[in-house]
């Protein structure tokens, strides 16, 4: 998907133009792959421009460097500012957001300690990730023979960098086999998750969910579809999901902030059909409600 260029970077504390938010060829990261982001949306909400759970997802992002051990040289309030401040400078109202630690240039070698930990935010309008018909009809899903990695191997509870390898070999597989989206299993074998997306199970009216512990990064849209679940009355619970049971559901979605809500049409040819009643449900209430339009979820919204 290209990138639409905006005006400005946060890069280091200060703003750079687009075209110069340059690093060097032997930056730590480029070789090694130690580094972690975010995935942020920016929408036009009843008061202006929001960004949705914006604390959370800092939040998150110095836990995923707690996690790789990179220390961030900001604190989480000021990084929250520079989200604020990025969008503001660019007159943007709604875009996606990235903020992205890494190691720069200073040392070679394994060793990243001696590098420095460098941030920037960048921000730029992004529509629907897997496609607008994917968001209104459906996504085609297939099982990637590539496993999520295991968390003594690579924590998957970290948004790092690296980690993004795992999901780019399982992404190729899948759309160079004509699906819009890879599903990975745990090394033990039960449902983890998509390649930037949790995937949620209906059956029998209960959304299920895998746990963390299946390899699953904790996603904030699933929280907030975990939320929307529970004030609707449906029933919610984390559970190990066999393959299986992706092909007999009622019916199926993904979450993510990119990808926001986003029902699976089928699963290795398994058909799940048109998206089902409690998934359009999900996905009109959160649509809502990253807009600003539900009082019972303000708080979600950060204004700019
Ligand atoms: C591997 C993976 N799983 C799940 C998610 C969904 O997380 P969130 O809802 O916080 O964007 C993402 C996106 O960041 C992801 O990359």
């Amino acid at each position: 998907m290209p990138i639409t260029p905006t005006q400005k970077i946060w890069m280091n504390g200060e703003f750079v133009d687009w075209a110069d938010a340059q690093v060097h060829v032997l930056s730590h990261t480029l070789h090694y792959g130690n580094g972690v982001f975010e995935g942020i949306r920016c929408y036009e909400a009843a008061n202006g421009p929001a960004v949705f759970r914006l604390t959370p997802h800092i939040e998150r992002l110095f836990r995923s460097g707690k996690i790789l051990y990179l220390n961030i040289p900001w604190t989480a309030p000021q990084l929250v500012e520079a989200v604020k401040e990025t969008i503001r400078v660019n007159d943007i109202r709604e875009c996606y957001v990235r903020p992205l630690v890494w190691l720069g240039y200073g040392e070679i070698g394994v060793n990243p300690l001696q590098s420095p930990v460098e941030v920037m935010v960048a921000v730029w309008p992004w529509g629907a990730y897997l496609g607008d018909e994917g968001t209104q009809k459906g996504v085609r899903l297939m099982i990637s023979s590539w496993q999520r990695h295991d968390p003594n191997a690579m924590p998957p509870a970290a948004k790092g960098v690296g980690m993004y390898v795992n999901s780019q070999m399982a992404k190729i597989q899948a759309v160079k086999a004509g699906y819009d989206e890879a599903l990975l299993l745990s090394p033990q074998g039960y449902v983890s998750e998509c390649t930037g997306e949790n995937i949620f199970v209906v059956r029998n009216g209960t959304i299920i969910t895998p746990p963390v512990t299946a390899g699953a990064l904790e996603g904030i849209t699933q929280d907030s579809v975990r939320r929307i679940a529970t004030d609707l009355g449906v029933e919610f619970r984390f559970d190990n999901l066999l393959r299986s049971d992706l092909y007999t559901a009622d019916e199926m979605f993904l979450s993510g902030t990119a990808a926001e809500i986003v029902p699976v049409r089928s699963v290795d040819d398994r058909e799940i059909g048109d998206p089902g009643p409690i998934t359009r449900r999900i996905q009109e209430t959160y649509a809502a409600a990253v807009r600003g339009q539900i009082d019972r979820y303000a708080e979600w919204c950060e204004y700019v």
